[in-house]
C-alpha cells in the first residue's frame, strides 16, 4: 500500500509541508489535499482523534487551519464521541452513530478506541496510521487525490498486530462529513430486475438512510453510489453537491446520518448485516475504496465529474480505455436454440449493417437446452458445434467482425456434471435447503478449488479460441450463505473472500489475454460498481430493451457512471417487455445515447430495416467518441415530462450530439425550445441531423452563445417520436 517516497510527518514540528497537492500543517497536524475546484481538509484533533474540517469548493493555498477541536458533549446521552465528525471511528466509548470498525476480541473486549500515531505524505497522498489506546490494533487510512476532478479515493487497512484473530464485525471504507446543513437531499436509485437505475431523492433528517445489498453482490435494488445536494438549489447544472460511489462488488453499505447536532456523515463499506470477518494475528484486512467529490454544478456537474474520473482512473486501460465497438448479441434472436449455422447466419446480417463485433449469448455449452441444465458445464455442445467453435469464430472474423462469447462462471444447475461431482462446491449450510433461483445455485467462489477451476476453465476457453470480448453474467443472488468446509470461526469470510476471488479471476484473465474485453452483467444491472468496473469494459445495463424504458433506466444510470459503459441493444418491436410498438429509428436513437448494440432477430428484419440500421450505425460511429467520453448534459429528463433531451459535448469540444425524444404529443403544443449548454460562446457550430428536423428558420450554424441561450426548435409531433442531431465546431 506504502509506496516509497512518502514523507513521514509525524513527531516532525514545522509550519506547513507541500508534497504535491498535499499539504500538511505538521504542528497543528492538519491534513489537507486539493483536486479539481475541490479542497478537503482533515485533522488530528485535541483527543488525537482523526477529524474532518473542511470539503467543498477550492480554497486559497495560503489558508492556513487550526488544530481541530473534539465536538462538545450536548447532554449526558450525547458525549463528544458521538458529536464529533470523524474521518474513521472505532465502536466504543459513547459512540452511537454507524461505527467505522467495530471489532471483537477472543477475551470478550469489544471497546475499540483509535488514536493518531502518524502519517505520511506524499504526491496527492496521505496515509494515516492509527491504533487502539491499549490493544495492537492498527488502522491506517489512506487518501487519494485526482488532480483533475478533485474526486477523492480513501480506504482502511486494518491490522491485527495481536497474538490471536480478532473479528471484524464491521468494517467501513471511509466516513464523509458534510458541512453543517439543514437543507440536504439524497439521491439514489432502486430497481429491480427490468426496472433497474430509478432514481430517488429524499430529505436528509434527523436519523440514517441506509442504501445497501444484503445479497452477496452488488444487487440492482439500490447501487453503491449517491448524491447529496441542496434542496434550495435544485438546477442540474447548479448548486452544490456530494457525492460517492463505492468500489465493491459484494453485499455493501451506505449509512447517511444526521446526527443529534444535525451533522451530516455518510459512512460506506461492506455490509454489517451478517459480516464477521476472522483477521487472524499478523493478517491486515484492506477495505474496497470509497471515492467522494464535490462539484458547485449541480447533479449535473457531479456526474461529469464521476464519468470523467471513471474513464481516466478506473476502467480498464485508462486514461485511454478502448472506444465500445458496435456489437450484435443473438440472445433475444435465439435464446438457448443456437447453432453454428444460425449463428452464422445471423452474423452475416449484423456485419452487413456495419457491426464491429459478434456474440454468441447463453446455450453454447454442456447440455444447454434451457435454463434448467448445463450451468457449471463449460464445454461445447457437440450437437449444436459438431466441429466446435471455430468454424463459426473464423466465419465472424471472415466477415470482418470480432467474436465475443457469454458465461455464467460462478453459477451451477443442479442437472449438471459438475453438481453431480461436487454437490460441495456450492454455498450451502450442512443438512439445510438449497434454494435455487432460475434454477440454479452459486459457487462459493470462496473456496480455493473453486477458485481455480473457474479460472482455468475461463484460461482455456480463451486460449484455445480467437475470444475478443467475455459477458460474465451472474443471474441471481445468495441463499444460505454458508462454508461449511471451513473453520467455523471464519465461515463468514466467505462474504469478503468470494469477491476477492471473484476480482482476482479477471485479473488474471486479463494479465494473461490483455486484448480481451470484458462485460459485467448481471441479468441486467445487478452488477455495476466501481470495485468491478476497474476489471470490465463496459456494463449491461438492462435485460429491459424497451427503447423508452431505457430513457428512464439510462437516465438514473448516468447520474453515477459514464455512458461509455452503458451498453444499450436494439430490439425487437413491439418489445416483449411491453408489447410497445416503437420506430426502428426511435429505438436506434435511444440506444445510441451509450454504447451501441443490436439484439434484434435480424433473420425477420426487411430491407428497409438493414438500410436504416446501416445509416444508423454509420452515423453512430461518428459521434461515438462524443458520447462515450464527452460531458452530458440532461436538458430535460423523461421523469416528470412528456419529452426528454440529451446533450454530450466531445472533450475537445469540436462537436456536440443532441438526443431528443417525445413520449406523446398534447393539446397541439410544439416541442420545448432545446438551448444546449456547454458550447464555447464564441465558437461557430453548423448543425447536422441525425434524424428528425430542426424546425424551419433554424440556422444551418450559428455561435455557440446561440444556440445556448435562444436555443433550437425541434419538429417533433406525434407519440414517441425522435430526432437526433450533430454540431461541429467550424
Ligand atoms: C441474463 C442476461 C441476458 C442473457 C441471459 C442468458 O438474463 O442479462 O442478457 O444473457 O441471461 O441466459
Amino acid at each position: 500500500m506504502m509506496k516509497s517516497g512518502l514523507r513521514v510527518v509525524a513527531g516532525l514540528v514545522g509550519a506547513l509541508v507541500f508534497v504535491g497537492a498535499v499539504r500538511a500543517q505538521e504542528a497543528a497536524k492538519v491534513f489537507r489535499l486539493d483536486g479539481g475546484d475541490v479542497t478537503y481538509v482533515f485533522g488530528v484533533n485535541d483527543h488525537k482523534e482523526l477529524q474532518a474540517m473542511y470539503w467543498g469548493h477550492r480554497l486559497p493555498a495560503s489558508q492556513v487551519f487550526a488544530q481541530p477541536v473534539r465536538g462538545r458533549e450536548v447532554a449526558s446521552f450525547d458525549g463528544p464521541v458521538t458529536v464529533t465528525p470523524h474521518e474513521f471511528i472505532g465502536w466504543g466509548g459513547v459512540l452511537y452513530v454507524e461505527p467505522d470498525l467495530k471489532v471483537t476480541f477472543p477475551d470478550g473486549n469489544r471497546d475499540l478506541v483509535l488514536e493518531y500515531v502518524s502519517s505520511e505524505v506524499a504526491a496527492n497522498e496521505i496515509h494515516v496510521r492509527m491504533k487502539d489506546i491499549e490493544r495492537a490494533v492498527f488502522v491506517t487510512l489512506n487518501y487519494r487525490m485526482d488532480a483533475a476532478t478533485g474526486v477523492l479515493a480513501r480506504d482502511a487497512v486494518v491490522e491485527n498486530a495481536t497474538k490471536t484473530p480478532i473479528k471484524l464485525e464491521q468494517v467501513a471504507a471511509a466516513t464523509w462529513n458534510l458541512p453543517r446543513g439543514e437543507d440536504y437531499r439524497l439521491h439514489y436509485v432502486t430497481g429491480r430486475w427490468a426496472g433497474e437505475w430509478s432514481l430517488k431523492e429524499q430529505p436528509v433528517q434527523g436519523g440514517k438512510t441506509v442504501l445497501e445489498s444484503r445479497r452477496g453482490t452488488t444487487g440492482a435494488q439500490n447501487n453503491p453510489w449517491f448524491m447529496i445536494d441542496r434542496a434550495g438549489e435544485n438546477d442540474q447544472d447548479a448548486g452544490e453537491v456530494w457525492f460517492g460511489a463505492l468500489g465493491w462488488s459484494g453485499s455493501w453499505q451506505i449509512a447517511v446520518e444526521q446526527n443529534v447536532v444535525k451533522d451530516v456523515r455518510v459512512t460506506g463499506g461492506p455490509n454489517a448485516f451478517d459480516f464477521g470477518y476472522q483477521l487472524k494475528a499478523g493478517e491486515k484486512f484492506e477495505t474496497p475504496w470509497f471515492y467522494g467529490g464535490y462539484s458547485e454544478h449541480g447533479v449535473g456537474g457531479a456526474s461529469r465529474l464521476l464519468h470523467r474520473f471513471e474513464v481516466d482512473n478506473i476502467l480498464p486501460n485508462h486514461p485511454t480505455p478502448k472506444i465500445r465497438p458496435v456489437l450484435y448479441n443473438s440472445w433475444e434472436a435465439t435464446t438457448f436454440d443456437v447453432t453454428a449455422e444460425g449463428q452464422m447466419a445471423l452474423a452475416e446480417k449484423a456485419a452487413s449493417m456495419g457491426v464491429e463485433r459478434f456474440v454468441i449469448d447463453d446455450g453454447w455449452f454442456g447440455q444447454r437446452k434451457n435454463d434448467h441444465a448445463g450451468l457449471g458445464d463449460w464445454y461445447v455442445n457437440k450437437q449444436k458445434f459438431p466441429n466446435g467453435l471455430k468454424p463459426l469464430i473464423d466465419k465472424v472474423h471472415g466477415l470482418g467482425m470480432d467474436f465475443g462469447i457469454w458465461v455464467e462462471p460462478e453459477m451451477i444447475n443442479l442437472d449438471s456434471d459438475l453438481y453431480r461431482k461436487h454437490p460441495d462446491w456450492v454455498l450451502n449450510f450442512t443438512g439445510r435447503p438449497r434454494t435455487e433461483g432460475r434454477n440454479q445455485l452459486v459457487l462459493n467462489l470462496a473456496r480455493k478449488d473453486v477458485h481455480d477451476y473457474t479460472l482455468e476453465w475461463l484460461d482455456k476457453l480463451l486460449t484455445e479460441n480467437k475470444i475478443a470480448f467475455v459477458k460474465w453474467d451472474y443471474n441471481r443472488q445468495w441463499a444460505e450463505p454458508g462454508w461449511p468446509a471451513a473453520a467455523v470461526e471464519e465461515q463468514k469470510n466467505v462474504y469478503v473472500d468470494f469477491i476477492r476471488n471473484y476480482y482476482d479471476i479477471l485479473e488474471q484473465l486479463r494479465k494473461r489475454h490483455p486484448e480481451v474485453e470484458i462485460e459485467s452483467c448481471s441479468g441486467g444491472g445487478g452488477r455495476v460498481d466501481l470495485g468491478v468496473m476497474r476489471y470490465t469494459d463496459e456494463v449491461w445495463t438492462s435485460d429491459n430493451t424497451d427503447a423508452y424504458d431505457r430513457l428512464f433506466i439510462q437516465d438514473g444510470f448516468t447520474y453515477a457512471y459514464t455512458p461509455a459503459v452503458m451498453m444499450a441493444w436494439v430490439t425487437d418491436s413491439p418489445t416483449w417487455v411491453n408489447k410497445r410498438t416503437l420506430s426502428l429509428e426511435y429505438r436506434f436513437l435511444s440506444s445510441m445515447q451509450g454504447s451501441l448494440g443490436v439484439g434484434a432477430n435480424l433473420k425477420d428484419w426487411k430491407d428497409e430495416d438493414f438500410a436504416t440500421a446501416k445509416k444508423m450505425i454509420a452515423s453512430y460511429k461518428e459521434i461515438r467518441e462524443t458520447v462515450q467520453r464527452g460531458a452530458l448534459y440532461r436538458l430535460i429528463s423523461p421523469t416528470g415530462h412528456e419529452q426528454s433531451v440529451t446533450e454530450t459535448v466531445a472533450r475537445d469540444g469540436k462537436q456536440a450530439v443532441v438526443f431528443a425524444f417525445l413520449h406523446s404529443s398534447t393539446e397541439n403544443y410544439p416541442f420545448p425550445t432545446v438551448r444546449l449548454r456547454g458550447l464555447d460562446e464564441n465558437a461557430v457550430y453548423a448543425l447536422k441531423p441525425i434524424a428528425g428536423k430542426a424546425a424551419a428558420g433554424t440556422p444551418a450554424s450559428a455561435t455557440g452563445g446561440y444556440w445556448m441561450h435562444h436555443g433550437m426548435d425541434v419538429m417533433l409531433k406525434g407519440d414517441f417520436q425522435a430526432a437526433a442531431f450533430v454540431l461541429t465546431r467550424e
